[in-house]
Order: C-alpha cells, then structure tokens, then sequence
C-alpha cells in the first residue's frame, strides 16, 4: 500500500482579482522506503503540493490519502492527528516554536508523537550539527542552523513520512552530505521521504524525480 497517494490535486489563491494556479490537476505516490524528490523552478508549486500532501493547506479540488486513510476536507482535528501519526514535516520557514530551545522543540514533537526517548536527542544533533547549539532559542540560530533544528524536530519521532521542503537549502556542501547520509539510512529502515530541491546532489539520490512546472508534473 502507498504511504501517500494524491488524486488530481488543483489549488488555486486569489489575490484581488489575480488567480494563481498554483496546482493544476497533480497525481503522485509514494511507496514504502522510497526517496522522491520534486524539482522544478521558483513559483512552480512544490511548498504548495507539500502543504496539501500533508494537510496543511486543503487542495481545491482532488484528495489525498495517507497509509489508506483520507485526510483531505477531514476536520482539523483528524488532520493533525493524521499529521503527528504518519509525517516529519519541514517547510520552507517557521519549523520552531520560538519559546522553546533547540532541545525542548525536539522534546515537544517526540511528546506529539508518543514517544519518550530522551537518549536519542543527542545523536539527533548530532546528525544535523548542531549539538552546540542544543540550548540555543529559534532567534539565535542562523538560517542554516534554523534549517537543520526544524529538520531534527521532523525527523524526532521517526516519521514513516518525511516530507521536507528544500531540507537542504542554506547547508555548507559538507551538511548537505551528512543529511544525504541520513535521508539513505531512512531509506533502508524502510521509511519514506518526499523533498522538494533544487539541489542535484539531493536530487541524485532520489528512486524518483518528479519535475513541476506552472503547477503541473511535467514527467507524466
Ligand atoms: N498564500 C499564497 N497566496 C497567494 N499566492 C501564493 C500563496 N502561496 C503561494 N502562492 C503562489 O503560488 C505559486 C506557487 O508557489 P510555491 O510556493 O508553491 O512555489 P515553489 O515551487 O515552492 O517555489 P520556491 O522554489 O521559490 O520555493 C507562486 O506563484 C506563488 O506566488
Ligand atoms: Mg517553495
């Protein structure tokens, strides 16, 4: 069974009189273990497709499923459970709560998903760099630092899904490396990720490439 299946996605913003078409009839899926990645060029609609995938924005029209069940036009609610059972999420910005430390953001999503693991918070910073910035609040961290903490907070609870919003986009070459590593030992654990990028190294290790343009897939 597909961990995540998107029927026909269509979303459209109005601003003033203005219509963007953001998504123009998207279907995709994702498979146990698989890495995808979404490419395409700015403003083509891949934050928009991740934030429907996850049900952090609802699609105008088309529906999502996830591991068999529907979460689009369900309650907020069931959406946010849905979320915390099944996904790691990074987007684009705003990954933080920014009250809370490095640490305690991590803490606060195992809480989310049920897990109690207190032992593996430090080889989670470690993985992404940033054990000395355990303690460290949103507002002190660079951009970089920013990206990689939201991405530690994602990947917390060990999601079957982690859909990352360009995971590696204000990373030295040498991080970017290391979150390669990391996105493969997920993949032979069995679990998922879906990252839109620009990167080609990040694209490089993808099973498959899904390449977006004026909201549409473009490999179909
Ligand atoms: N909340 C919004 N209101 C109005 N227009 C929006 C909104 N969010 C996105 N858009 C527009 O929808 C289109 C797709 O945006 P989206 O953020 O999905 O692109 P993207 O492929 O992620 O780009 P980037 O590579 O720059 O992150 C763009 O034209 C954008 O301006
Ligand atoms: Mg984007």
């Amino acid at each position: 069974m597909p961990l995540i299946e998107a029927h026909e996605l269509y979303r459209f913003y109005h601003v003033g009189d203005d219509e963007t078409r953001a998504l123009r009839g998207i279907s995709l899926s994702v498979g146990p273990g698989e890495i995808v990645a979404v490419t395409g060029p700015s403003g083509s609609g891949k934050s928009t497709l991740l934030s429907c995938l996850t049900g952090l924005e609802e699609p105008d029209g088309g529906y999502v499923i996830v591991a068999g069940e529907r979460i689009t036009r369900r309650s907020e609610a069931l959406r946010a459970s849905i979320r915390a059972r099944r996904f790691g999420i990074l987007q684009q910005t705003h990954n933080l709560l920014a009250h809370l430390t490095v640490t305690e953001n991590i803490e606060l999503q195992m809480h989310l998903a049920g897990i109690a693991n207190a032992g593996q918070i430090e080889s989670l910073l470690t993985a992404v760099d940033l054990l000395h910035r355990a303690y460290g609040y949103p507002n002190e961290l660079s951009g970089g630092e920013a990206t990689r903490a939201g991405l530690a907070v994602a990947v917390a609870a060990d999601p079957i899904l982690l859909v990352a919003d360009e995971p590696t986009a204000e990373v030295d070459r040498e991080t970017e490396l290391r979150l390669i590593d990391h996105f493969k030992q997920r993949r032979r654990a069995g679990k998922s990720t879906l990252f839109a990028t620009h990167s080609e190294a990040m694209s490089g290790i993808a099973d498959r490439v899904l390449k977006m343009r004026d909201g549409k897939l473009i490999n179909d």
